[in-house]
C-alpha cells in the first residue's frame, strides 16, 4: 500500500524542497500537495516533479475546511506533513492578520478535518497508521541571551506575530493528540537556507541585491544570531520523524551554526566576490552593506539543542555552513530566472499553463 502524504504548503521554500526529496526518495509514498499559492507559493519550482504519478496538485486554501475535508476523503489520506504558513517575520508586524488566519484557524481546520477522518466518533483512538507532522519554528521559543540553547522542554515565549500564530498552532496540535488522541507529532526547526528560498528572507535578498548591486540591509547593529540549517537536511529529518517519531512528542530540528547576521551577509558578498568578480566601481559587494532601522521587537539570538532528534532517531545534519552556503550561492548563480519569475510574478503564466485559472493572490497582496 502506498503512504499518502498530505502536503500542505509545498509550493513554498521548504515544501519544495520536501516534495522534490519524497518523489526522489520514498518511491512508494505519493504526494497531494494542497497549496493556496500566495505570493510565497511557486508551482514553477516543482518544474520536473510535478508530472510524476506520484505527485498530484490542489491549489486551496487550508482553512476552507469543507475542501479539506474532502480532500482526506477523495485521497485517503493517511499523513498529513503540514507547512502552509505566513513565514515572515516582517510581515508579521505590518500585517499580522493573515498570520493569524493562515497559521492559527488554518492548523485548526487540518486539525478538524484529520480528527473526523481518522478518529470519527473515538476517543483516545490508537491510529498507528496516521500522522499528522507539524511543522513549526524555534521562534516559539523566543529570545537567548549570550548563553544556553533551545530544547524540547524550554518555555513558550514567542514575541513576534509570527512566532506567536506559530506558538498558538503548536498548542493546538498538542491539544489534539491529549484530548483525542490524534497522532501528532511538532518538529521546530532553526532558521532554514538553500534552493528555492523567496528572496525576502536574510540570505537570498542578500544574494539577489550583492547580484545587482543594490544596498545590503542590516537591522540594529547586525549581532542578531540564527542558527542555520539547510533546508535538504530539515526535509531529511522531517521524514526520519515521520518513519520513526515518538507520536505526542516535539522534535528540536537545528545545524548547530550559530551565525550573527552581519557575518553571514559579509560571507556571501566575499564568495559572491570570488565568484563573479567585484562590482564595476573595483570595490567588494561589503561596500554595499548598509546598517538600517532595527526590526521592531528582533529577537536577539535562536540556538538550537537538537540531542533529541540525534539521540532518539540517528538524524545529524549532513551538511556543513561552509558546504551548505557554497551549494546555494551555486544555486542561485544558477537560477537568475528562477529569481526574476517570482519577483516579477511570471511564474503565474506558468501556473495558468499547468493548471488553468488563476492563482489565488498576485504577488503585490
Ligand atoms: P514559505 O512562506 O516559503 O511557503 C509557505 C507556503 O504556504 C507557500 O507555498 C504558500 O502559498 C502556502 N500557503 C500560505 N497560506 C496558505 C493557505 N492558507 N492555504 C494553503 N497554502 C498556503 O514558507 P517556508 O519557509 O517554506 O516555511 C514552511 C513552514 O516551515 C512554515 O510553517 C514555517 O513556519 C516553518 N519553518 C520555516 C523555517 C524557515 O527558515 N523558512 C524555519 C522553521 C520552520
Ligand atoms: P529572516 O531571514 O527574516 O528570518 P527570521 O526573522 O525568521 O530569523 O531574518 C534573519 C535575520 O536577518 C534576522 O535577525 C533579521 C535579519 N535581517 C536583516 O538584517 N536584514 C534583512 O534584510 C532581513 C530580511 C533580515
Amino acid at each position: 500500500m502506498k503512504k499518502t502524504v498530505l502536503v500542505t504548503g509545498g509550493c513554498g521554500f521548504i515544501g519544495v524542497n520536501f516534495v522534490r526529496l519524497i518523489l526522489e526518495t520514498q518511491k512508494d509514498w505519493q504526494v497531494i500537495n494542497l497549496d493556496k499559492l500566495t505570493y510565497a507559493g511557486n508551482p514553477e519550482s516543482l518544474k520536473g516533479v510535478d508530472d510524476l504519478a506520484g505527485y498530484q496538485f490542489e491549489k486551496g486554501d487550508i482553512c476552507d475546511q469543507a475542501l479539506v475535508e474532502k480532500l482526506f476523503k477523495q485521497y485517503q489520506i493517511d499523513t498529513v506533513v503540514h507547512f502552509a504558513a505566513e513565514s515572515h517575520v516582517d510581515r508579521s508586524i505590518t500585517e499580522p492578520t493573515e498570520f493569524i488566519q493562515t497559521n492559527v484557524l488554518g492548523t485548526f481546520s487540518l486539525l478538524e478535518a484529520a480528527k473526523k477522518a481518522w478518529l470519527g466518533d473515538s476517543v483516545k483512538a490508537d491510529s498507528t497508521a496516521n500522522r499528522f507532522l507539524h511543522v513549526s519554528t524555534d521562534e516559539v521559543y523566543g529570545s537567548l541571551g549570550a548563553t544556553g540553547l533551545f530544547t524540547e522542554t524550554t518555555a513558550y515565549d514567542p514575541r513576534s506575530p509570527y512566532s506567536a500564530s506559530k506558538a498558538s498552532s503548536d498548542h493546538l496540535v498538542r491539544a489534539y493528540f491529549h484530548t483525542y488522541g490524534l497522532p501528532i507529532l511538532i518538529t521546530n526547526c532553526s532558521n532554514n537556507y538553500g534552493p528555492y528560498q523567496f528572496p525576502e528572507k536574510l540570505i537570498p535578498l542578500v544574494l539577489n541585491n550583492a547580484l545587482n548591486g543594490k544596498q545590503l540591509p542590516v537591522y540594529g547593529d547586525g549581532a542578531n544570531v540564527r542558527d542555520w540549517l539547510y533546508v535538504r537536511d530539515h526535509c531529511e529529518a522531517i521524514v526520519q520523524v515521520l518513519k520513526q517519531g515518538q507520536t505526542g512528542e516535539s522534535y528540536n530540528i537545528g545545524g548547530h551554526n550559530e551565525k550573527k547576521n552581519l557575518d553571514v551577509v559579509e560571507l556571501l558578498c566575499d564568495i559572491l566576490d570570488q565568484k563573479v568578480g567585484l562590482l564595476p566601481s573595483g570595490e567588494s559587494r561589503r561596500s554595499l552593506i548598509t546598517f538600517v532601522k532595527d526590526r521592531l521587537g528582533h529577537d536577539r539570538r535562536y540556538a538550537i539543542d537538537a540531542g533529541k532528534i540525534a539521540a532518539d532517531l540517528g538524524w545529524v545534519p549532513k551538511l556543513t555552513f561552509e558546504k551548505g552556503i557554497e551549494q546555494t550561492v551555486e544555486w542561485y548563480l544558477n537560477h537568475k530566472d528562477w529569481v526574476e519569475s517570482v519577483m516579477d510574478g511570471s511564474y503565474q503564466k506558468y501556473y495558468q499553463k499547468m493548471y488553468g485559472g488563476e492563482p489565488s493572490e498576485s504577488k503585490d497582496n
